[in-house]
């Protein structure tokens, strides 16, 4: 009996490695070999989030562009199949005036065109590069704030302040509000998915400003965003202040948090890269700024802010990439593993910032295409220079290791960012 073999069990043949967990900690940490199985294995995949919602992963370049461009995809949440407003048919009366949602992002034309075209002027590259100096100026003062120091967390002194000054300069919130602003935004990015109360109250507190905001600026008409916002809707575009309300409150939103993460993911990744680094501060020194602009389209492309979730539903049953997505299933287009499909961009893993073919999603593609976009673009191109220019001995203070990056279901982004540097000039 001691000779007898072992029983066997018979394994189904398979090649692939197992399907990787998702929505872990490491998973948090990097996130591209669980991308690069999916994208093989998968590419449309069927998950359950971490709130329980089942949703379809699009992780293939090709097959995510077509997803952003396919009108059968709709922005709306009621058109999601477990929606309490399933199908959108409630007809709850001021259910779509009640709050700040009917912005941009959550909306399909003929209102998404009507309401894009009102703030489109505000973001063309030409009224953004009016904007430079400020943006300049902002981001001097930020650095100006580390002199006789040596050591800073740059996601909270710098990547965090940057893009939220810049948006309420932009808007037309006082500078002696900001702050009120920088703390809401604070807390919302700080517990996104964690605690509810303190998010519902920031929240809140930001949509009761914005109102009372645009009552005054009603009485008292500026040259900034609001003020054009209420000029549109006082001249028959059709603009109620509840969807101007949304609307800065959209921009507020999808221009913070994704420029924070651009900025410290790009300065991450310049760290961890030296050569390439070299290559970019050497270009900076001889006036060059045609590197930092391929860089920066790089950057986005190699670690992108926004990484997982451009959700849309599907208005009726479709075929994506071979495979069925049935009626009101949600599709969230995961545009990091887009942009690192070996199918679409050579050597997709590493960094190159003279990348010339890179024609990322990371700002998305088709109508709900980034329109902060040249906003972004300036920000974070004035923000890598300045720094590399400025603390050009830039380092980090920890091991990577160390780091902690903040699993969301959308944004991927670095908690803190602590670095070293010599004197500030
Ligand atoms: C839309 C990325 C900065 C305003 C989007 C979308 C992406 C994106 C991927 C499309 C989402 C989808 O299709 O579901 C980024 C990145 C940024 C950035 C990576 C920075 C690095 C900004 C800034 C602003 C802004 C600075 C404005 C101040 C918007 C708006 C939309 C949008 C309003 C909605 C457009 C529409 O639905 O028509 N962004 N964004 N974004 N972004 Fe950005």
């Amino acid at each position: 009996a001691r000779n007898a073999p072992a029983p066997v069990t018979v394994e189904p043949v398979s090649t692939a490695p197992p399907a990787p967990e998702l929505f872990t900690w490491e998973f948090a940490t990097d996130p591209y070999p669980a991308y690069a199985w999916l994208r093989e294995h998968s590419p449309v995949h069927r998950t359950r989030l971490p709130s329980g919602v089942e949703a379809w992963l699009v992780t293939r370049y090709g097959d995510a562009k077509q997803a952003l461009a396919d009108q059968r995809l709709s922005k709306n949440p009621a058109n999601h199949a477990g929606s309490a407003h399933a199908k959108g048919k409630t007809g709850i009366p001021g259910e779509r005036s009640a709050d700040l949602m009917t912005h941009l992002l959550n909306i399909d034309p003929p209102d998404h065109t009507r309401l894009r075209r009102l703030v489109s002027k505000a973001f063309t590259p030409r009224t953004v590069a009016e904007f430079a100096p400020r943006v300049q100026e902002l981001t001097d003062q930020l650095i100006d704030r580390f002199e006789g120091r040596g050591s800073a967390d740059l996601i909270h002194e710098f990547a965090f302040p940057l893009p939220i000054y810049a948006i309420c300069d932009l808007l037309g919130v006082p500078r002696e509000d900001q702050d009120d602003f920088r703390d809401w935004a604070g807390m919302m990015i700080r517990h996104g998915g964690g605690p509810r109360g303190g998010v519902a109250r920031s929240v809140k507190k930001m949509r009761n400003y914005l109102a009372e905001l645009i009552h005054r600026k009603r009485e008292d008409l500026g040259e900034d965003l609001i003020s054009n916002l209420i000029r549109a809707s006082d001249h028959g575009e059709h603009l109620t202040e509840n969807e101007a309300a949304a609307m800065a409150f959209i921009l507020l939103f999808a221009g913070f948090e994704t420029t924070v993460n651009l900025i410290g993911n790009g300065v991450y990744a310049l760290l961890r890269n030296p050569g390439q680094r070299g290559r970019l501060q050497e270009a900076l020194a001889g006036g060059d700024t045609e590197l930092l602009a391929t860089g920066v389209e790089e950057l986005l492309r190699y670690d992108g802010p926004v990484e997982l979730a451009t959700w849309r539903y599907a208005t009726e049953a479709l075929t994506l990439g071979g495979q069925e997505i049935g009626e009101g299933d949600p599709v969230l287009v995961v545009l990091a593993a887009a942009d690192r499909d070996p199918e679409r961009f050579q050597d997709p893993d590493s960094l190159d910032l003279s990348r010339r073919d890179n024609q990322h999603l990371g700002y998305g593609h088709g109508i709900h295409y980034c329109l902060g976009a040249p906003l972004a673009r300036l920000e974070a191109q004035t923000a890598l220079a300045t720094l590399l220019t400025r603390l050009p001995d830039l380092r980090l203070a920890v091991e990577s290791d160390d780091l902690r990056w903040r699993g969301g279901l959308i944004m991927r982004g670095l908690r803190t960012l602590p670095v070293e540097f010599g004197s500030v000039p």
